[in-house]
């Protein structure tokens, strides 16, 4: 099997926003990414992923894109990122950018036209729409609360925004707009980057626009044409290039995901889900407080592993990303720095050792934590300031709200990333855009490098393991206690090898059931295995 597989790369994702600053204004830039390209190279990934660097008022953070060929001064200029791809590829590191294309913000030219022409052809490239009666042409709710129709009275129409009102959904049935978007792709592919995200990607068919009883989602969720058009966008632009490619899908199915991503399909690489992330919703509700369900996100990861690979198509695994709490206070546990270290490297190991493209969301790999915020004047991000109107508004008691941002907000993961304990992280020699948790003086990328034992090794080791040994990526899997309380184990197997993972998500060591047998090597392992019990938040990867 080939080497050079990109089945066998690593991303590392990027937000640049909390990267590093190097002009001292309080928010991250390209050079500030330049700068810590050695770091990225000293931790062995093969990719990073910026996500939006683009022109942009910034509402949602750079998805709200102003203009597909402009870099965000903020960050920076575009010599400044020719610069970033050629210090990458110097130290072979590929380049990936994020590509908006469900929506632009309602700053983009052809936004403007549209909206203050009814006549003007840009006005197609939206959904504009009429209403019969009082109410918004229909009731499907925007991602970020509220109705999803924005009503213009100067024409008596609305249109459609699925996230935030300032962000419009792009009307893909008009085929001058997907080949503007096709441009747009190609302009980046010639500029010399190596693949893409492509931003909730599987929205981009809106099928009928009928009233909904779950909130429209069924009308635009991997929509009616969205795989020919997935098709026709890679025959017009990257299809027959060296490139990954990665489409993030909202509220998929294993079935369309193995359309998007089997290679004989002609759409994309892979794909991002986000089913084995709501094991802490309730009722399918993100703005609740709930624990993890510890037998779902163990059956959900293993459908997937079971329904998408043996050539059918190719999943994206992670635990974190830019909208996600850290997955160290999610899922494991920061209560004490002890179980900090090892439920981060136990998370870490059963990611890593399963199949499919591993991405790494910065910070994830020193065990950064979320802040545990208190005050509302410390949320940044337009979803979260929404929720919290919105559930005051429903009465919500304001402890309550604060203690479900807490949990749930996507500022959790926005904090700049801790690189020494000096002022401000190391991050900004000004004063951060958001506040940075108080626990950097431990957790810093300074202090993980000098620790043979920090997190920061288990994650260099696990990348090291993937590009050393085929059977993580190629290897089929084999589920195994599905039932138990808190052990995660599965097998790997290619050809004669075998490769057994055990993890055990408690605080508590806890017995392994008799029948496992633990003779061979040892490939990997935080904590340790005392009188037949493995301790608490440890795993232990041997191959047999
Ligand atoms: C994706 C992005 C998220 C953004 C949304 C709208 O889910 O990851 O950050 O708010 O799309 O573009």
């Amino acid at each position: 099997m080939a080497q050079n597989d990109w089945r066998k790369s690593v991303v590392y994702q990027i937000y640049p926003k909390s990267f590093n600053d190097t002009t001292g204004n309080g928010e991250g830039d390209l050079q500030g990414i330049i700068e810590k390209m050695d770091y990225l190279q000293y931790l062995g990934v093969d990719y990073i992923w910026l996500t939006p660097v683009y022109e942009s008022p910034m509402n949602d953070n750079g998805y709200d894109i102003s203009d597909y060929y402009k870099i965000n001064e903020a960050f920076g200029t575009i010599e400044d990122l020719e610069t970033l791809v050629f210090e990458a590829h110097k130290r072979e590191l590929k380049v990936m950018l994020d590509i908006v294309i469900n929506h632009t913000s309602t700053e983009h030219e052809w936004f403007k036209e549209a909206y203050k022409n009814k006549n003007s052809p840009y006005r197609d490239y939206y959904f504009f729409r009429r209403s019969a009666n009082e109410c918004p042409p229909t009731n499907w709710e925007s991602k970020f609360g509220g109705n999803a129709w924005k009503y213009d009275a100067s024409t008596d129409e609305y249109y459609l925004h699925l996230f935030d009102v300032t962000q419009a959904d792009l009307n893909w049935d008009n085929p001058e707009v997907r080949h503007a978007l096709y441009d747009v792709i190609n302009y980046w592919i010639d500029f010399g980057v190596d693949g893409f995200r492509f931003d909730v990607i599987n929205l981009i068919s809106k099928g009928e626009f009928k009233d909904s009883e779950k909130i429209g989602k069924e009308f635009y969720t991997d929509g009616p044409r969205v795989h020919e058009y997935l098709h026709e966008m890679n025959r017009h632009t990257f299809g027959d290039k060296d490139m990954m490619t990665v489409g993030e899908m909202s509220s998929t199915t294993i079935g369309d995901c193995i359309k998007y991503s089997n290679e004989h399909r002609q759409e994309l690489s892979s794909v991002f889900n986000f089913h084995h992330l709501k094991v802490d919703y309730i009722n399918g509700e993100k703005w609740t407080n709930a624990k993890l369900d510890f037998h779902k996100l163990k059956q959900i990861l293993m459908e997937w592993q079971l329904g998408i690979y043996n050539g059918k198509g190719w999943n994206a695994i992670f635990w974190c990303n830019h909208d996600q709490p850290r997955v160290v206070s999610r899922f494991g546990d920061d209560s004490t720095e002890e179980s900090r270290q090892q439920s981060a490297k136990m998370l870490a190991t059963v990611l890593h050792m399963l199949q499919g493209t591993p991405y790494i969301y910065q910070g994830e790999e020193i065990g950064m934590t979320d802040p545990h915020f208190t005050d509302i004047n410390q949320y940044r991000d337009v979803e979260s300031l929404n929720a919290y109107h919105n559930m005051k508004n429903a009465g919500y008691d304001e402890q309550e709200i604060l203690k479900i941002l807490s949990q749930k907000s996507r500022d959790n993961a926005r904090t700049p990333v801790q690189w020494t304990s000096g002022t401000q992280a190391g991050f900004t020699s000004g004063e951060s855009w958001i506040d940075i948790p108080n626990n950097f003086d431990k957790i810093n990328v300074e202090a993980a490098m000098q620790d043979e034992q920090s997190i920061l090794q288990t994650y260099r080791r696990l990348i090291q393991l993937r590009h050393e040994y085929d059977i993580i990526t190629y290897g089929s899997v084999e589920p195994l206690y599905m039932n138990h309380e808190a052990l995660f184990v599965y097998k790997r197997h290619l050809d004669d090898e075998t490769w057994l993972i055990i993890a055990n998500f408690s605080n508590e060591p806890v017995d392994l059931p008799a029948d496992i047998i633990l003779t061979g090597e040892v490939v990997i392992q935080n904590g340790h295995i005392e009188n037949g019990a493995i301790g608490a938040y440890s795993a232990i990867v041997v191959a047999q």
